[in-house]
């Protein structure tokens, strides 16, 4: 892919991941970008680097802007391998001057590379650094998403350089958010948080108003995964505010699994009840759905239903990978509850109550149970069910 001149003498010398298709559990269906940045002023720096296994096309992009041992300076915003996977490769063709990064930065750097005589200059929030020219002022963006994360400023450009922060895993040939579909490009940006940013939104709240505080209202944010943001900064930092906040629609999302279809008729006779007035509502059965694209609709929506049969006492393994997920992400300001099928011990109602208990959800409903298949007044057990999630939904949105 080529390089980008995104301002004068700041360019993108990132790598196009087409073929990436699991990010640790996230469903990455269009593959992903590693972004790095070059700036040159009296001082040459690369921020960022690459995923290991790209690094040959690294070099090559970086070579058609300028040969990598003129490289003075390395930024590393964030020590994930997906960003840092290239860099003792690249340490050793660029020996630079200088590698900036958090204390805790350096210290998951050598944990992932070994101690190393690498010339670290450890850095602390507001720290800047003199390019010649051009001004580096690091943000502290500590837990977005690693203890070590950080972001650069560059007032000069008044652009940000964001780290993983406004990403989105889309792998593309446009560089930025003007260029491409802007559905699509919303929706991956909240699946982006939802899969990634939402159990830390109490520091993406922190950090959007420390920007505020600051006067910081960047030009461009130079994301390290995906479409840079230029034209849509404001949406997309306005959105940012929306889902940290767990600012909420009336909408719910039914989650279930079934064995029999029981439980499946138990989920649409719910959702029939919860349509309508204004509450939109959303099916998802585990057996056709990737639990981190649900994870994007749970994102803002106002009640989590979960539904599934017993299996040995507990629920089907789909629903308790679902479980397992929802509670490493930490969805918040939600109501929820649950629905089943079971054949001779009515366990799995439970067992998904107390899982929302222990994920924080408001249980709305002590759930509906029917045994083997719903009859018709289990049905009808299901449609007041129904009622009183719709009713709980337009008490609060
Ligand atoms: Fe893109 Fe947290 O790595």
């Amino acid at each position: 892919m080529k390089t980008t001149e995104i301002k004068s003498d700041l360019f993108w010398t990132g790598v196009v991941d087409w073929n990436l298709r699991d990010f640790h559990g996230y469903s990455t269906e269009k593959g992903s970008t590693y972004n790095a940045y070059i700036i040159r002023a009296a001082k040459t720096v690369l921020f960022d680097t690459v995923k290991k296994g790209f690094t040959s096309e690294f070099l090559d992009n970086i070579r058609l802007i300028i040969d990598p041992e003129s490289i003075d300076y390395i930024v590393v915003n964030h020590a994930e391998m997906d960003h840092s996977g290239a860099l003792p490769e690249i340490m050793e063709i660029v020996k630079p001057e200088k590698v900036f990064c958090t204390a805790p930065g350096k210290k998951a750097l050598e944990a992932h590379f070994g101690v190393c005589d690498w010339p670290f200059e450890i850095i602390k929030d507001s720290d800047t650094v003199d390019l010649g020219g051009k001004t580096v002022r690091f943000i502290g963006t500590a837990m977005l998403h690693w203890p070590e994360s950080m972001a650069s400023f560059i007032p000069e450009d008044n652009i940000l350089i964001s780290n993983d922060i406004f990403g989105q895993h889309w792998a593309t040939s446009e560089r930025f958010d003007d260029e491409v579909d802007q559905g699509e490009l919303f929706m991956q940006a909240a699946k982006y948080y939802a899969n990634i940013f939402l159990p830390t939104s109490g520091a993406a709240k922190k950090l959007l108003a420390k920007l505020d505080d600051l006067g910081i209202n960047p030009d461009m944010l130079l994301v390290d995964h995906g479409l840079i943001w230029r034209s849509k900064v404001d949406e997309i930092i306005a959105a940012y505010k929306r889902w940290s906040s767990g600012e909420t629609n009336p909408a719910a999302i039914i989650i279930y699994d079934t064995m029999w279809e029981s439980t499946l008729k138990m989920a649409r006779a719910i959702a029939r009840e919860i349509a309508g007035d204004g509450v939109s509502v959303k099916l998802y059965d585990l057996r056709y759905n990737h639990r981190s694209d649900i994870m994007t609709d749970i994102l803002e929506a106002k009640a989590v239903i979960l539904g599934s049969p017993v299996l040995g006492k507990t629920v089907l393994p789909k629903m308790a990978a679902m479980l397992s997920y929802m509670k490493a992400l930490r969805p918040f300001d939600k109501i929820g509850a649950a629905f089943g099928s079971y054949g001779w011990s009515d366990t799995s109602v439970k067992h998904l109550t107390e899982a929302l208990e222990e994920i924080k959800f408001e249980i709305i409903d002590p759930g509906v149970s029917a045994q083997y298949v719903p009859d018709q007044d289990d049905l009808s057990k299901c449609k007041n069910f129904g009622k009183r999630i719709k009713e709980e939904i337009l008490k609060r949105c």
